[in-house]
């Protein structure tokens, strides 16, 4: 029980976060997980911005833990923060705390559920509920032949018509050897684009703040 109240306090401390900006990572298996550290870090040198990471159990694989300097958020701990009608919901949680949302990368598997509104998961959790007045952005990255079977067009535009925005894959010689579309965005382009949001979301609470003058 001591133990338990140990996870459960430091669970929800961590989302007790000082920056301006909340940006929640969405990490799925795809081999591009192994971009995750160098997003993060990249991501914690933009000015004001604080960082969260949500996995999927697959896209454990890819990254070293140690590595990511954000704290990693995954299905054990959702279940673990639960143990009675007073406690925290970690998806509500991370859907309440962040400002922006980018799955990079997204996996044909987790597109495919997303497409289709199913949430068995911490991270489809976290999509399902999430308050789509504020970006979600999403980096496909999958294998060329999965990239072209015709379902993946129609879960991409799916997910642009509930807002989402797509952070297109590219092409590039994969890890697999295959030479094709499929690859995830660089990390740089990923950068430039949730900066653009962040900017907008800045001019959006100068707006407020002006307004309530
Ligand atoms: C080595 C390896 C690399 C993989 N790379 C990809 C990938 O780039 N894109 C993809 O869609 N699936 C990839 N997969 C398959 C996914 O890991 C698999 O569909 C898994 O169920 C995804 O689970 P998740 O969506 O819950 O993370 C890969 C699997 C392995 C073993």
């Amino acid at each position: 029980m001591q133990q338990d109240k140990h996870v459960f306090c430091q669970t929800v401390d961590s989302l007790n976060s000082s920056g301006s900006f909340r940006v929640l990572v969405g990490v799925t298996g795809s081999v591009a997980a192994l971009k995750l550290p160098v997003l993060v870090d990249q991501l914690l040198q933009l000015p004001g911005v604080d960082v969260r990471v949500v996995t999927t159990e697959h896209a454990k694989h890819f990254y070293n833990h140690a590595e990511v300097a954000a704290k990693i958020y995954s299905d054990q701990d959702e279940w673990e923060l639960w143990k009675q009608r007073s406690d925290p919901v970690l998806h509500i949680e991370l859907r309440r705390w962040a400002d922006l949302f980018v799955i990079a990368p997204l996996d044909a598997n987790t597109l495919g559920k997303i497409s289709n509104g199913i949430c068995d998961n911490l991270l489809t959790c976290v999509v399902r509920a999430w308050d789509t007045s504020r970006p979600l952005l999403f980096c496909p990255a999958m294998n060329t032949a999965m990239w072209l079977h015709p379902i993946t067009a129609q879960q991409i535009s799916r997910l642009k018509e509930f807002g989402y925005v797509e952070i297109p894959c590219i092409s590039k010689k994969l890890v697999c050897g295959d030479e094709g579309k499929g690859a995830m965005a660089e990390v740089s382009t990923i950068i430039s684009v949730v900066e653009q949001h962040l900017h907008v979301l800045t001019e959006e609470s100068q707006q407020k703040t002006d307004i309530t003058k």
